[in-house]
């Protein structure tokens, strides 16, 4: 089962990711920060400044997670405007992990099906995988 990593402050992110069954989810805690994730996942952060972030800036600083994920899912708020999930594209800037889409608060039917839309790749990609270790 594909993974989704994610982080959330006033539980609107953990409402979002609550919505998708086809995924095991993960969340980054004060308590947890430096967990290791093996394989490949998506990660899904609400945006704040970096200081508040610090659990996921650490969780992206450990072991192989930086290369384990596959690209971000920003939550935001359109009323901060030219301000609006920046926190994904300075993760974009700052570690290369692109953004795969952006959302306001628990998202909207359509955020989920994106979400679910990408978590569906990853499985394939994984399936792929096993597949021709299998033939060898
Ligand atoms: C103090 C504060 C600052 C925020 N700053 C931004 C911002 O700069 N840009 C943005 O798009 N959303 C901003 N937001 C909105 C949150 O990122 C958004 O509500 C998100 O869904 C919260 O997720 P969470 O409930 O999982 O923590 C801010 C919210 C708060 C409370």
């Amino acid at each position: 089962m594909a993974k989704i990593v994610y982080f959330s402050v006033t539980g609107q992110t953990k409402r979002f990711v609550n919505k998708i069954s086809i995924a095991e989810k993960i969340e980054i805690t004060l308590h947890n920060p430096f967990i290791e994730v093996g394989e490949p996942f998506i990660l899904v952060v609400p945006t704040y400044v970096a200081e508040l972030l610090e659990p996921v800036y650490d969780f992206l600083e450990t072991g192989r997670n930086q290369t384990n994920c596959v690209g971000t899912f920003g939550g935001g708020n359109r009323n901060f405007a030219n301000l609006f999930c920046f926190t994904v594209r300075d993760l974009e800037a700052e570690y290369g992990i692109p953004v795969l889409h952006t959302f306001e608060f628990q998202g909207s039917a359509t955020d989920v099906e994106k979400l679910e839309k990408e978590l569906d790749t990853i499985e394939n990609a994984n399936r792929s995988t096993e597949k021709s270790s299998q033939l060898f």
